[in-house]
């Protein structure tokens, strides 16, 4: 049956706005009871001291993209199932297509493609300028033509491009519905436990999206990985939600270039500017952690004069817009700068999303800049969170920040006079501790 009511178990095959049985009113929710999600097929083993139970980190099998490696923590591990997320378009299908390339050249991997015919497959592999014999594609969308390929085949990794491109015959549901992808979710996870495959699956799903699709075999997987960007650049990033087998406070780098996708290896140099950001006013350098790797990044500002009568124009990119607001009522309260008739315009430079309050110092200090006109030192670096009384609070890894800055050959870095191990930077940067946003103005210059 398909429906059911959740009042009195009332079975029928089509929804019901009221249940005869019991008169209920909305009661009736689709019967999902035949299919337990957390129902799989494991290997059986017998009980054994956890001693004794060997595992060899040299299994990781690397896909020798350094950025995705680091992300899963090494490699794939046999027997594993990664889900790798994201909206359609940012470029799922073209870092798997490299990633098997690359594990081909250690064993059998099965490339099974449900939304591209092999011939496209080919033509994207010719364009990335790889190519690989024990790369086999098969192109099709049967759950149980895939199965007996992978069965035939035994390969060392599987990826199945989408989750939502395949279908189970003798499943009713449409392609793509949430009871083919946990069907699919459910019989590739068996497989790659019984035979100890590393698996991967991708998933047109958005961090943020419903809950439904893929998002419902999360638990299933063992490692889920976001691949995200924005549709107007072609910076990408990938983040670990979930890894049973490494940490996910971690984040992988990417652009989209025409040969396919590069890593970004320096991310600093590739946000921020080599020796000093751009000799404007409005403009700023800051520091950010993602994870655990400092990145530099350079943040805009431009405040002018707003003609719009009245409700003055506020629009940020690649910052959190309540963050900036709250920053901006700190500016007009703490240092009785009236911002109420100036359009602000707020921009991360290069496409990236700066979400730590480290940066409020620097956000406040570009939009400073702007509005009295003078620029910033451009070898200085700003970091330090702003508090709602206008006290500069400390940040976390403080070292981090300040070596990564350092090594980009910035000299002078503003920080939080109040942090406690001031006292154990011994670097090539001038330290400049501020204990308020009025300190701040002061060390630099901003005031008129
Ligand atoms: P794709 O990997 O098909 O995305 P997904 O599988 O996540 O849906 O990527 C598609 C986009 O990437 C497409 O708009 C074209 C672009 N692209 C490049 O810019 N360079 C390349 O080398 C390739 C293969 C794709
Ligand atoms: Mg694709």
């Amino acid at each position: 049956m398909a429906y059911e009511c959740k009042n009195c178990g009332y079975a029928s095959v089509e929804w019901l706005g009221r249940c005869p049985k019991c008169g209920d009113w909305d009661s009736f929710r689709q019967n999902e009871s035949e299919e337990d999600p957390a129902r799989v097929d494991f290997v059986d083993e017998s009980p054994k001291p956890l001693s004794e139970i060997s595992f060899d980190s040299k299994e990781r099998i690397p896909t020798d993209i350094g950025e995705f490696d680091r992300v899963l923590g090494g490699g794939l591990i046999p027997g594993s199932v990664t889900l790798l997320g994201g909206d359609p378009g940012i470029g799922k299908s073209t870092l798997l297509l490299q990633a098997a390339t690359n594990i081909a050249k250690r064993g059998k991997v099965l490339y099974i493609s449900g939304e591209e015919s092999s011939k496209q497959l080919k033509m994207r592999a010719d364009r990335l300028n790889i190519s690989a014999n024990d790369l086999i594609i098969y192109s099709g969308q049967s759950l149980e033509n895939a199965v007996s390929h992978l069965n035939e085949l035994e390969p060392i990794c599987v990826i199945v491009d989408s989750i939502q491109s395949l279908q189970s015959t003798g499943n009713s549901s449409s392609l793509g519905s949430t009871k083919q992808v946990r069907e699919l979710g459910r019989e590739f996870t068996r497989l790659a436990k019984k035979k100890e495959i590393a698996t991967l699956l991708i998933g047109h799903i958005t961090k943020s999206g419903d809950f439904s699709g893929p998002k419902t075999i999360e638990h299933l997987v063992d490692s889920t990985i976001y691949f995200e960007g924005k549709r107007d650049n072609n910076v990408r990033l990938m983040r670990p939600e979930k890894n049973r087998f490494g940490s996910t406070r971690l984040l992988g780098l990417f652009q989209m270039t025409g040969q396919g996708l590069q890593e970004i290896l320096n991310p600093s140099q590739f946000f921020a500017k080599k020796n000093g950001h751009s000799d404007q006013k409005g403009t700023t350098t800051v520091c950010t952690v993602e994870g655990t790797r400092p990145i530099l990044v350079e943040i805009q500002a431009l405040v002018t004069p707003s003609n719009s009568g009245g409700s003055a124009q506020r629009r940020t990119t690649g910052l959190d817009y309540n963050r900036t607001s709250l920053l901006f009522a700190v500016i007009q309260k703490q240092l009785g700068i009236n911002l109420q008739e100036f359009d602000i315009y707020l921009n991360v430079v290069g496409g990236f999303n700066v979400e730590e309050t480290a940066a409020d110092l620097g956000i406040v200090s570009a939009i400073l800049s702007s509005f009295q006109d003078r620029k910033i030192d451009s070898q200085t670096v700003i970091i330090g969170e702003v508090g709602l009384s206008g006290e500069i609070r400390p940040v976390k890894n403080l070292k981090s920040r300040v070596t990564e800055a350092e090594k980009l050959g910035y000299r002078k870095a503003l920080l939080p006079e109040s942090h406690a191990k001031l006292n154990d930077l011994d670097m090539n940067v001038d330290l400049k501790p501020v204990s308020d946003l009025a300190d701040a103005i002061a060390e630099l210059e901003l005031r008129e």
